[in-house]
């Protein structure tokens, strides 16, 4: 039997647009844009591989909109207020619709908040949280992130872009205001009915400025982030898992206008072997799916769950017991959970890093050609660094920038990995 056959080949509607199959890629943010956050060459040549990979969606890396809203000092921007840098959004993303118009671009918005850094980054936070400290937030911040956020989307709507990510998840900004955490009194904290009204202020906002339904809208979650008061925790000072909030923000977003949810757990910087299982802990990957299935269980049939996390299985080479060689495979999991209807699509981060060309090459039949990650989290560790990311066992001038930076900065110990 062709790979064509099999339910990662299938296409599906997307809002109003169509992916061409179910993979897609995740954001990967890859530190490496030039000094002004502008296209370095190696993120062209990044998404020109992505491109030609041919993934239903790709999600383009977190951006950011303002200087002192990154994380990362080599983070890819979109100045809103510089005509030139909308020029080079325009002309990038031509150049990559001209390689390949199937992929559907989906562009991540995001505010690092509390984990801002990397030079120019202004910590800012909804309520300290230990470790994590910053300048609080006021009401008139968070609405000025809303209105900034909506007028990126028009210029990226503008600029050819199929849609936007409004990044929620793993302990940015988006994600900060969400969490139970943020039980201060002011216009986004305390009742979970404040809370969310971020979120869907910020949908409702980019509407306003993108009438045109065709321009997809959806967002990245944590359903469960693992710290107490985190995402999907049962209070502000427990880690318990109730996921009643984490359900109803998937049904919330929906309502405001969401196309896609895609499913995150944990968060790279406080809970990251659990966020991005390594192959040690490979069998995180099964919380992912359930995760998946749950948003699924909860949302309307023609809202696309993409689910996360599924590096780690690649073609076996992990930790997972009590399963047949033939199961223990990115692949046979990500038609199961399919066909099952567990997930609409499955979304490829580290993987995307050690093969972009993977969904081509698989719907192609050609998978004993597919470069496998193996879940080493160098790519993590690049980016901790704040260096080019890359992957450092399949792409060599990688492995070349691993190890000046060791020799250099030293080696980051798992805690402190982060993206
Ligand atoms: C180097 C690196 C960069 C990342 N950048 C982003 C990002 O920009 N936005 C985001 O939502 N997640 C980011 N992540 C998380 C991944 O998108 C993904 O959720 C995670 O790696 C789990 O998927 P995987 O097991 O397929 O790698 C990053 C992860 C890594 C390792």
């Amino acid at each position: 039997m062709s790979n064509k056959s099999t339910p990662l080949a299938r296409p599906l509607k997307v809002g109003k647009k169509t992916a061409a199959n179910r993979f897609c890629i995740q954001p990967m943010e890859c530190s490496d844009s030039t000094p002004t956050g502008g296209f370095s060459e190696r993120s062209i040549e990044r998404y020109t591989n992505l491109f030609k990979g041919g993934a239903g969606i790709i999600v383009f890396e977190s951006i950011t909109l303002q200087r002192d809203y990154i994380a990362r000092t080599n983070q890819i921007s979109l100045n809103i207020n510089d005509p030139e840098s909308i020029k080079a959004w325009a002309e990038f993303i031509k150049k990559m619709k001209d390689i390949n118009p199937d992929p559907l671009l989906i562009i991540q918005l995001t505010h690092s908040g509390e984990i801002s850094g990397g030079g120019e980054g202004r910590r800012m936070c909804v309520k300290p949280l230990y470790g994590f400290e910053g300048d609080l937030i006021t009401d008139e911040y968070a609405d000025d992130v809303i209105q900034t956020w909506a007028k990126a989307s028009k210029i990226l709507y503008d600029c050819g872009a199929d849609g936007v990510d409004l990044k929620l998840c793993h302990g940015y900004l988006g994600s900060q205001i969400l969490r139970p955490y943020n039980d201060r009194d002011w216009k986004y904290g305390g009742s979970w009915e404040k809370r969310s009204s971020f979120a869907y202020n910020l949908y409702d906002a980019v509407r306003k400025e993108v009438p045109d339904p065709s321009f997809i809208l959806g967002s990245k979650i944590s359903m469960w982030e693992g710290i107490p008061g985190g995402q999907g925790s049962a209070g502000p000072d427990t880690p318990i898992i109730d996921l009643t909030e984490s359900i109803d923000l998937c049904k919330g977003l929906v309502d405001h206008g969401a196309s896609f949810i895609l499913q995150s757990t944990g968060t790279p910087v406080h809970t990251c072997a659990l966020h991005m299982p390594d192959r040690r802990k490979a069998d995180d990957t099964y919380i992912h799916m359930t995760m998946a299935k749950i948003i699924e269980d909860n949302v309307p049939d023609d809202i696309c769950v993409i689910g996360s996390a599924y590096s780690v299985i690649n073609k076996g080479k992990n930790t997972l017991k009590a399963v047949p060689p033939e199961w223990n495979s990115l692949i046979h999991w990500g038609n199961y959970n399919i066909d099952h209807g567990y997930v609409d699509m499955i979304a490829l981060g580290r993987q995307s890093l050690a093969d972009p060309m993977l969904p081509v090459k698989y719907l192609e039949d050609r998978e004993d050609e597919i470069n496998w990650c193996v879940a080493c989290d160098s790519c993590a560790e690049l980016l901790t660094q704040q260096e080019n990311v890359g992957c450092v066992v399949h792409n060599k001038p990688y492995a070349e920038v691993l190890r000046e930076c060791r020799k250099n900065k030293g080696r980051v110990t798992e805690t402190q990995i982060g993206g």
